[in-house]
């Protein structure tokens, strides 16, 4: 792609997938390297930044990258580690704080006049979190700013475009964090603004029509938002050579297999949809241990898959919705760059479908940049809102054994919820929500009979990403009128519990 390109160096900090997401929000492309891996066609990328580190600069396990084409080359960055590193590496003077230099901070201008503060006020709160402190600033430096605590929060070295924060521009905490990136990377590093949903569109649909040609490509659907756009831009760029399989394996939401096949269908993919939910279930049958419930369901998907991608004829590709997150190569925080990057390509007894050529035209992109790629080529607000659901489905939420009546019964009980979250306009507030049915039975009266059933537990969640998850706090009326409604209607439950775990410790999904 022939965009203005910023290089991130990571350096293992927590926050690096941060700055990434930061930038892409002021429309620039940037991607993320690990620090010791600056990419050969450095000359491409128009700015660059190094970002934070769990390690000392002052440590024998310090991270050195070769700056030697990016150091008064290329605009150039630090942050945090990277402002300490360019201190301590060159001339300057980095050493222990006192005390550790964590939580908000407000921004005291020593040279308020420097563009890199345009649009930004005395005061400014930042986010600081490091243990080390810049004692004296680079040879030829100017200091920029201070902090109450922190004096050399932020310099530039002149001569060069190499500027120097201390604190975390990329972390919501501080304020003006996507205006000083801005102010960097526009008004300094002069990086146009041209990565937009649109502009990505075009130039991959572009991309795939020259790599596919004639070929035909199979893409496994889920319902879910990645697949649904990876489809759709493969549509935009091959048509009826994308061959589309949407495969029901009975442990969908319910009335989920034919809505969303009638709306896959809708917007002219070619998709077939395969009903094979008694061959899950069958496999399914006796098994109550999660790991083999998970492992049968993957199993019996790839024989599903495989029957129909084999049935097509002369198919050479295979399409995935793997998204940035999967594929950054990050550094793991004891230095030693980790390769996280998931291996498609393994050897020898992988199924038929797997031993297509791969591709990924949503690899660049992170899950907002999906919703936005998908929204402009103009896909269904719902469709592209959706909740993440597991691909075991409902049967991690079915604790212990599965039976049909007992899909039945979460499936009632889970459209209800999700239902109701939609009226009270309370769907788009929430990460992530559902039931579960759990294995036990307790006792209820209804009339004057007394009732032995089941119980369910329902979970509603506010998260990023999954890794860390709070419990919402739904309105008890709310509560109140769901749970009567599945008590009421849901034939076997007599019973509704609100799961109020945050993660860590529980997890999202119960199995
Ligand atoms: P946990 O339960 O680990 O879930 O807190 C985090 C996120 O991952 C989803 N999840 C899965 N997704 N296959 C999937 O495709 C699985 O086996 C699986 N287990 C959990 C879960 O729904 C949540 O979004």
């Amino acid at each position: 792609m022939q965009h203005n390109k910023v290089l991130i160096l990571d350096f293992g900090s927590q926050y690096t997938q941060l700055i990434a997401r930061r930038v892409r929000e002021l429309n620039i492309y940037c991607e993320i390297h690990p620090f010791n891996k600056v990419p050969l066609e450095i000359d491409d990328y128009k700015a660059v930044i190094l970002s934070g580190s769990p390690v000392s600069v002052r440590s024998k396990e310090a991270l050195h990258p070769d700056l030697s084409q990016i150091k008064g080359v290329k605009p150039l960055l630090g942050v945090c580690y990277g402002a300490q590193y360019l201190a301590h590496f060159f001339e300057g003077e980095v050493a222990e704080s006192n005390t550790r230099e964590y939580g908000r901070a407000n921004l005291s201008f020593v040279k308020s006049d420097d563009s890199f503060f345009e649009h930004i006020n005395e005061g400014s709160q930042v986010w600081m979190s490091h243990s080390d402190t810049i004692k004296s600033l680079p040879k030829g430096s100017e200091l920029l700013a201070s902090t109450h605590d922190v004096k050399n929060a932020a310099y530039k070295i002149n001569d060069e475009l190499t500027y120097a924060i201390q604190f975390h521009p990329e972390v919501y905490h501080t304020t003006d964090g996507k205006q000083l990136l801005e102010n960097f990377l526009v008004n300094i590093a002069k990086v146009e603004q041209d990565w937009t949903p649109q502009s990505f569109v075009e130039e991959t649909v572009e991309e795939l029509k020259a790599k596919l040609g004639d070929d035909k490509v199979v893409l496994g659907l889920s319902g879910g938002v990645d697949s649904s756009v990876a489809a759709m831009l493969l549509h935009k760029a091959i048509g009826k050579n994308l061959y589309c399989i949407f495969v029901n394996n009975g442990l969908l939401r319910k009335n989920e297999f034919t809505d969303v096949l009638k709306q896959y269908e809708g917007m002219g993919l070619n998709v077939k949809g395969v009903d094979a939910s008694a061959r899950f279930l069958d496999a399914l049958a006796g098994k109550s241990d999660p790991e083999e419930k998970r492992k049968t369901i993957g199993r019996v998907f790839i024989e599903v898959f495989d029957d129909e991608a084999t049935s097509i004829q002369d198919v050479k590709w295979l399409a995935q919705g793997t998204i940035y997150p999967d594929v950054i190569e990050s550094v793991s925080a004891t230095g030693g760059p980790s390769a996280t990057i998931k291996s498609h390509h393994n050897v020898g007894g992988l199924p038929d479908f797997m031993k297509l050529k791969i591709v990924e035209p949503l690899k660049a992109l992170f899950k907002d940049e999906v919703r936005r790629v998908g929204a402009s080529m103009d896909m269904d607000a719902k469709l592209l809102g959706r909740h993440p659901f597991p691909g075991p489905g409902l049967a991690i939420r079915i604790l212990g054994d599965l039976t049909a009546e007992k899909v039945r019964i979460l499936q009632e009980v889970d459209a209800i919820f999700i239902n109701n979250l939609r009226s009270w306009n309370l769907y788009d507030k929430v990460w992530q929500a559902g039931a579960m049915l759990l294995p036990v039975n307790s006792v209820g009266v209804m009339g004057d009979e007394r009732t032995y059933e089941k119980c369910v537990a329902l979970r509603a969640v506010e998260s990023t990403d999954g890794m860390t998850a709070d419990w919402v706090n739904l309105p008890y009326e709310f509560l109140q009128k769901t749970s009567n409604e599945i008590i009421n209607k849901v034939k076997g439950v007599n019973r509704v519990v609100y799961d109020i775990s945050s993660k860590p410790p529980a997890t999202i999904e119960w199995e």
